[in-house]
C-alpha cells in the first residue's frame, strides 16, 4: 500500500503515516489444534502425559541442552531455579535493575536480596564490570538477563561466576534460540529460565521451562516443581519444600506446534530487524540497541531503539513516543528501574530486619545506576517482536514515520 507523503504530523492534525495494523499474534494452525485434540484424546491431562515429556525433550534439544522441567510460567522457572541452585535467606544475587520484575521478585521469593548491577549504555544488558564490584561474602549467584532477546556478555559473566564461584541463572524468558558464540542461550550458565506468556516468540498463553545441562540440577528443579518429590521415590515421599509447578499437557501441546514455526520466524525477525537497523541508523538522534558481534542469534523478542531528545528539538521520549503512536506504529517505553517499584523496595526493606543486611533506599541505589536512570527516564523505544514478521514494506513505514517526526522537530 502506498505512504502518505504528508508531511505535517498525525498529532498536529496530518495524515498518519500508516492506517493499518501490523502483523498479528499469536500465530496458530491446524497443528495447534492436532497436538490440542492429541491430549484430549489421550485422556492424560495431567501427570504422566507423554506430551509433556515430548515437549521437554524438543524444547531442551532446541537449546543444545541436556535437561529441561516445564513449570506454568517464567516467575516461577526463576523461583525454583534459585532453589535448586541453592539460593535462600541471606544470601546476595546480582542481577540487573532493567528487566521484568520477576527476576528480582525471585529472588526475594526465595528469601534473598537482589543487588542491582547497572547496565551498558548501547546494550542495554547487565555489565559484567558493574557487577564485579558487588560481589561481597554473601553473593551466590548471578542472573543474566538477555532483555530483548539479544544474549547478554556470558563469557565475561561466566568467568566472574568461576573466579568467585557464583552460580549462573540465565533470564532466557525473552530469549528462545538467542545465540551466543554459536550456542543457544539457557545451558550456557548453569541454569536458565524461559517464558511461555502471550506476548513471547514462543507461548501458550502462559508456561515457562527451566534448561540446564547438570543432572543434579534438574532433578533438583524437578523435585521443588513437584512439591517435593524425587524422581524415582514414592508418591508420598517429599525430600524438599516444594510447590506444584507442573506445566498441563494442554500447555505443552500448543509450545510443541508453536515450535515448528521457530526457525523460520526467528530468521524472519532478524533479517526484518537487520533492515530496520540500517534504516533507522539514517536518522539523527536514533541508534539500535547495539548486538555484540558475539552474539550469532538475536531473538528480538522486542526491538530496542534509543532516542535522543537533542536531535528532536528537545522533545522528551514520551512526546515523542505520542507521536510515534499517532503516526500509527505502536511503540512504548518499557521498564521502571526495579529499586524503584514499590513492591521491591517494600520487600527488600521487610527482608532486611530478619537479615541484618543494610536496605538502601532506591535514591542510593539509582546513584549507582546512572545507566538504568537515563535509559528508563528519557531514552529507551520498544517495539514488540509480532512487528518484525511483517514484511519490508512495514520496516519502511516505520522509519518513515520517526524520519518525518524528526524533521518536524529536529
Ligand atoms: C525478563 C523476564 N523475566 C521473567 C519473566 C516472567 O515470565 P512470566 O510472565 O511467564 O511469569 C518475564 C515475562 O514477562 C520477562 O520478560
Amino acid at each position: 500500500m502506498p505512504c502518505q507523503s504528508d508531511e505535517r504530523l498525525a498529532i498536529d492534525g496530518g495524515t498518519p503515516t500508516r492506517r493499518w495494523g501490523f502483523h498479528p499474534w499469536p500465530v496458530w494452525s491446524e497443528e495447534e489444534e492436532k497436538q490440542l485434540l492429541r491430549v484430549l484424546r489421550s485422556a492424560v491431562w495431567g501427570i504422566g502425559s507423554d506430551v509433556i515429556a515430548e515437549f521437554e525433550q524438543k524444547f531442551a534439544a532446541l537449546h543444545q541442552a541436556r535437561f529441561a522441567v516445564s513449570v506454568p510460567n517464567g516467575t516461577i522457572a526463576l523461583e525454583i531455579a534459585l532453589r535448586a541452585a541453592g539460593i535462600s535467606y541471606g544470601d546476595e544475587v546480582i542481577c540487573p535493575p532493567y528487566t521484568f520484575i520477576a527476576t528480582a521478585s525471585a529472588v526475594l521469593n526465595v528469601g534473598a536480596l537482589p543487588v542491582f548491577a547497572d547496565i551498558d549504555p548501547e546494550s542495554y544488558l547487565i555489565d559484567p564490570q558493574r557487577a564485579a564490584e558487588l560481589i561481597g561474602p554473601r553473593t551466590k549467584a548471578i542472573i543474566p538477563v538477555h532483555i530483548g532477546g539479544c544474549p547478554a556478555d556470558l563469557d565475561g559473566i561466566k568467568e566472574l561466576a568461576r573466579r568467585h564461584g557464583l552460580v549462573v541463572i540465565e533470564d532466557c524468558a525473552q530469549a528462545h534460540m538467542a545465540a551466543w558464540r554459536g550456542r543457544r542461550v539457557g545451558a550456557i550458565g548453569d541454569l536458565g529460565c524461559f517464558s511461555f506468556q502471550s506476548s513471547k516468540n514462543i507461548t501458550a498463553g502462559e508456561g515457562g521451562a527451566i534448561l540446564t545441562d547438570d543432572e543434579k540440577l534438574a532433578d533438583l528443579a524437578w523435585s521443588y516443581h513437584n512439591v517435593g518429590r524425587v524422581r524415582q521415590g514414592a508418591w508420598y515421599q517429599h525430600e524438599v519444600l516444594g510447590v506444584n509447578a507442573r506445566m498441563t499437557p494442554w500447555q505443552a501441546a500448543v509450545l510443541l506446534a508453536q515450535m515448528g514455526r521457530a526457525e523460520e520466524q526467528l530468521e524472519r525477525r532478524e533479517k526484518n530487524a537487520a533492515l530496520l537497523s540500517e534504516l533507522l541508523l539514517q536518522i539523527p538522534g536514533i541508534r539500535p540497541q547495539k548486538r555484540d558481534e558475539r552474539v550469532s542469534h538475536h531473538a528480538y523478542h522486542l526491538f530496542i531503539f534509543r532516542y535522543d531528545k537533542g536531535a528532536f528539538g528537545g522533545r522528551s521520549r514520551d512526546e515523542f513516543l505520542k507521536a510515534l503512536n499517532a503516526e500509527g506504529i505502536p511503540c512504548s517505553a518499557g521498564y521502571v528501574p526495579l529499586y524503584r517499584e514499590n513492591a521491591i523496595v517494600k520487600a527488600t526493606a521487610a527482608l532486611s530486619r530478619f537479615t541484618g543486611q543494610p536496605a538502601r533506599s532506591p535514591e542510593e541505589i539509582a546513584a549507582q545506576c546512572p545507566v538504568t536512570e537515563r535509559v528508563c527516564r528519557e531514552e529507551s523505544c520498544w517495539l514488540t517482536q509480532n512487528i518484525l514478521l511483517g514484511t519490508e514494506e512495514d520496516m519502511a513505514d516505520i522509519a518513515r514515520a520517526i524520519g518525518k517526526i524528526q524533521r518536524a522537530w529536529g
